[in-house]
Formats: structure tokens, sequence, C-alpha cells
């Protein structure tokens, strides 16, 4: 199937390239969005484009893009970006800053990657299948108490407790390792179904959210971008569920407003803190015409803020 990245004109134009910019996709994933910016900047641009995971960052498709000048691939988790930007001596001077957050098709569609409760394969979830604890590993130690937690904050799901206690029962008989081990086990702890929704979905989604420790990423590189890019450079998020987006948007209406500190009054202005951004548009959805075409893209919505 051909790819089709999220949002792509949107996020272009949101992106508002400049052609001697210098722009970094967080994300990499198939590339289809660095690709988009690497068609619109001129000889003189740069892009910088990140991913946790090695296969994107080996694919065929990436190295081929590698052999344009302009464009780095980093195989690093996008909370590195100060590190990075510092680095390569682009601190305040960057133009654009792209995050297509999740997983990306080649991870769900490979069942090697224990991704998705469709394919039957280990239970593994990592995006980078060569750091941390593997799903499996995780599901083997995690305390009951904990996990119910987990299910409840990441997943909302409301049968948290009946899903925890059945994983604490099976585990002890034998080791849950297999993506289909782990979906029917949930569909019998479950008592009732949703329509149209897998009884497995917040389960894997709360427990791949936390085994990359997802929106802790998040929290950290939103508040880096603020000393990466430059006045009047734009920070564009897609998210595809609640979590990360209130994470995105809390930011965003935090750092518009002005802070004042407290207990000092009268407020004077020089008391007065300006936020590190302005709100640049209203939050975004992809159109019906992509919605049809690409059925991800319902849930995306996409957030803008410009650097002061
Ligand atoms: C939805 S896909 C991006 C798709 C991409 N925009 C495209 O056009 O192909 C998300 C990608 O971001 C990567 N990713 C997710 N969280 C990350 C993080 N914290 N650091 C670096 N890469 C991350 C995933 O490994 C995945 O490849």
């Amino acid at each position: 199937m051909k790819h089709l990245p999220v949002m792509f004109a949107e996020a272009l134009q949101q992106l508002a390239i400049k052609k001697d910019g210098i722009y970094l996709d967080c994300t990499f994933g198939r590339g289809g969005h660095s690709q988009g910016i690497l068609d619109q900047l001129g000889p003189s641009g740069r892009l910088l484009a990140f991913d946790r995971d090695v296969d994107a960052v080996n694919s065929d498709y990436a190295q081929a893009m590698l052999k344009d000048k302009r464009f780095q691939l980093m195989h690093n988790c996008f909370s590195e970006l100060e590190n990075i930007v510092t680095s390569e001596g682009l601190m305040s001077h960057v133009d654009g800053i792209l995050m297509d957050l999740g997983v990306s098709s080649p991870q769900l569609d490979n069942p090697e990657r224990g991704f998705s409760f469709l394919r039957d394969g280990p239970l593994d979830m990592r995006m980078n299948g060569n750091a941390g604890v593997s799903a499996a590993q995780w599901l083997m130690t995690v305390d009951e108490r904990d996990l119910v937690e987990v299910l409840f904050e990441y997943g909302e799901e409301r049968f948290a407790r009946r899903i925890a206690r059945a994983v604490i029962e099976r585990r002890a008989q034998s080791p849950i390792t297999t993506t289909r081990q782990l979906a029917s086990l949930i569909e019998e702890a479950v008592p009732i179904r949703e329509k149209h929704k897998h009884p497995a979905t917040r389960t894997f989604q709360a427990i791949r959210i936390e085994i990359n420790r997802e929106l802790e990423e998040l929290k950290d590189v939103l508040q880096q971008s603020a000393r990466v890019l430059k006045p009047g450079g734009r920070l564009v998020v897609i998210s595809f569920h609640s979590l990360e987006d209130r994470i995105v948007k809390r930011f965003i209406r935090d750092e518009s407003g002005a802070k004042y500190h407290p207990g000092k009054l009268p407020i004077k202005e020089v008391d007065i803190e300006k936020g590190f951004f302005k709100k640049a548009s209203k939050a975004l959805k992809a159109g019906k015409q992509e919605i049809a075409q690409n059925p991800r893209a319902r849930s995306a919505i996409m957030r803008v803020a410009e650097r002061l």
C-alpha cells in the first residue's frame, strides 16, 4: 500500500517553509513528511530528522533520501533534541519542528514488532528494539497496582482491574509472550464489547505508551523546542489520542499567556514573564477525503505554535 503521511499538506503549510530554512522532523518514520519538506527547500536549506527505530533509519527509503546533502538522519529519541541541535551549532536557529507522534505503519504492520493485537507475534512493542524492556518482560514483573494504574491512565480502560488480575493469574502459570496470548486473555477478561473497538485496543495502547515512555518524551521535547526554535519558528505537532493532545494543548496554552510572579503587587511590567510561544492556528483535523483514504487520519489532531 502506498504510504500516506497524515495531514501532509497541512503540516507543510503550517511549517511555512522558507527555502533557506533549517527544519527538524522529530519522527522520520517512512520519511513522507521529511520528503515533503525537502521538496520545498532550496539548495541552502537543511533538514535534520530523528527516529528512535533503527529499522526506520536503516530502511531503503531512508538510505535513498540520504543521498540528498541537505538531509541528515539520526537514530535518537527526540528528547535528545537540544543536545543534538547544540552539537550541530544550531541553537535558536531552527525555523520549524515537526512531530507526527505514535507508531508508523511499518511498525504496526510487522508482526515481529508486537504492536498489533491483530497480528500474532512476540509481545515486544519497543520502538527502539535495542533498548529497554519488551512488553512481555514488563508484564512478567510489573506490580498489579502499577499495571492497573497504567491501564487506567494511558489506556483509559475501565476494566483495568479485571485485566490486571487476569494478567497476574495467567503469568503465575506461564509467561505471556505473544500478542495473541495477551489479546485473548483480555477478550476473556472484559465483560462487554464496545462497538467497532477490539477489547484489547486500550490495553495495547497503554502498555506501548508505558514501555516507550511516550508521554515523558513528549513533555521533554516540547520544553526543549522553545530553546531550539528561533523567533518566528514554527512548532507543528500531530497527536493521535487525547493524552498526547492534552499535553500539547496545555503546553501551548501555558506558553502563550503572560505569566507574572504572584505576591508582587502592584504588578509591574518587569515582573511579567512572557511565554515563549503564541498559538498560530486553531486545532486542525484531517479532511473528509483524507479520512476516507486513510482511516488512521480520523483521530489525528494538529496543533501549531509560533516562537515569539
Ligand atoms: C507516525 S510515525 C511518523 C511517520 C512520518 N511522519 C512519515 O511521514 O512517514 C512516528 C515515528 O516516530 C518515531 N518515534 C516515536 N516516538 C519517538 C521518539 N520519542 N523519538 C524518536 N522517534 C520517535 C517512531 O519510531 C515512528 O517511526
